[in-house]
């Protein structure tokens, strides 16, 4: 069969590499008329409308963005899917938020044709708001993994996700063993690792729900399969840490019960890492762990500031990656999630310049999950999976834009800051559109 062939047109935006700061100009390509030529789902050639419309096949269809700015397609690197109806829950904190709402919560997905559903609305979702790539815990049940991973391929995204471990410490109908998360992980990731564009990522939830029984077993899933993913949550906030201190006399700090685990290393993502040792972010650093930092989520459950720049810090650098935690983030949007993270550190007097935090939630998440080669940006050879932005998606951002000159960075800015769903004109996966923003009619 002949190789399906379509072209987009617009303003083309891509990273290159990490911007040093404000006004990197390095960091970047961007071309005020560009064109995607897209073949079999990958870009086939970028460039300027003019050299590249002449170069494709007779009859390829262009569609057209005179306005849209079209990025990489946002990337989510920690995100709950049994938790879509947590999110905004009212006054608790870590602890007695996962009691009183997220353990009730997530119990209904025991349920597969719940779970089915639910993942069709999930999905809708990541795509409404420009999210192409996840990485997703599951609830403990294999069930809910089966129902992301059934949609992702059905979809054709490219997903990570995980059947949370829990054998302690949550209700009863929450809980597996040692043995049975073991035998249920291994099957997912015998039955979907690397099929279609799913991986899997063994999913301890956190020290608390984990004996050390299980912190084994997720130890000896990573031996066993030395390309598979870990995702957990680490120091997120001062009763849970204080329990963990208790629940483990014999570690010398949160990190170091992952760690005498065999659970740190390139491809693990710690949710949070908010109230870290120096010598925990020396471990993290050196086995080139990755942290994830969820702004909306710290904010809401009350949890505390990610300090970028401590963590960050050349002499000992922590990989970093942004993501929403829905639901205990507020937010699927990835630009709503950049605005409060710009915020967080604005509390302690850091900053993030727009491009710091685009690169962030595209090619610098895909660094961070090891799929640079794929997605996270505009090259020939990497996955056509788009988002397509609009900046005067708003009257407020419309009106705000005026004001703006044409400068990019500035535009970036202000979709950060005042955008969300509303700014994602349409989302692309393998070249074709999956999501098209409902045009008012005026
Ligand atoms: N720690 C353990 N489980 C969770 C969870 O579901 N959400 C958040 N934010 N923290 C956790
Ligand atoms: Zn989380």
């Amino acid at each position: 069969t002949a190789p399906s062939v379509t072209a987009i047109r617009g303003r083309l935006l891509t990273f290159t590499k990490t911007p040093a700061g404000l006004g990197d100009r390095d960091s970047y390509r961007y071309l005020d008329d560009g064109l995607l030529l897209i073949r079999d789902g990958r870009i086939a050639a970028v460039g300027p409308a003019d050299e590249v419309m002449p170069r494709l096949p007779p009859d390829t269809t262009v569609e057209h963005y005179p306005d849209g700015l079209i990025l990489p397609g946002f990337i989510d690197t920690h995100i709950h899917f049994p938790q879509t109806q947590v999110i905004a829950s009212y006054g608790a904190q870590l602890l007695d938020w996962l009691e009183k709402y997220t353990f009730v919560a997530e119990q209904k997905y025991a349920d597969a044709g719940l779970a089915e559903i639910n993942a069709r609305f999930f999905f809708d979702e990541l795509l409404r708001n420009g999210t192409t790539t996840a990485m997703i815990y599951g609830s403990v049940h294999p069930q809910s993994v089966e129902a992301i991973f059934a949609e992702s391929a059905r979809r054709g995204t490219a997903m990570i996700a995980g059947k949370a471990m829990m054998d302690r410490n949550a209700p009863v109908a929450l809980r597996d063993t040692a043995n049975s998360s073991y035998r249920d992980s291994k099957a997912l990731i015998e039955r979907w690792h690397g099929k279609s564009r799913q991986r899997y990522a063994v999913t301890p939830r956190f020290a608390i729900t984990s004996s050390e029984a299980q912190l084994q077993a997720a130890g000896s899933l990573l031996n066993d399969y030395p390309d598979v993913y870990l995702q957990t949550h680490l120091s997120e906030n001062l009763a849970e840490i204080a329990e963990v201190r208790r629940l483990f006399p014999g570690s010398r700090s949160y990190t170091d019960v992952y760690d005498r685990f065999g659970l740190l290393g390139p491809r693990s993502l710690f949710g949070h890492c908010l109230h870290l040792n120096e010598g925990e972010i020396q471990r993290l650093s050196e086995s080139g762990s990755v942290a994830a930092f969820c702004p909306t989520s710290n904010l809401f459950i009350g949890s505390g500031l990610f300090d970028w720049a401590k963590l960050a810090d050349p002499r000992r650098p922590v990989r970093l990656s942004l993501a929403t935690d829905v639901g205990g983030g507020t937010s699927y949007s990835l630009l709503r999630t950049m605005g409060e993270a710009y915020k967080v550190l604005q509390l302690q007097c850091q900053s993030l310049p727009a491009l710091t935090a685009f690169h962030q939630a595209t090619r610098g998440n895909a660094e961070a999950l090891g799929m640079e080669g794929e997605i996270g940006s505009l090259e020939v050879g990497r996955t056509a999976d788009l988002t397509i932005l609009d900046v005067k998606a708003t009257p407020a951002m419309r009106h705000r834009h005026e004001a703006c000159n044409g400068d990019l960075e500035e535009e970036l800015f202000i979709l950060m800051t005042m955008g969300d769903d509303r700014a994602v004109r349409a989302t692309y996966i393998q070249g074709k559109c999956q999501h098209q923003r409902v045009e008012q009619t005026s």
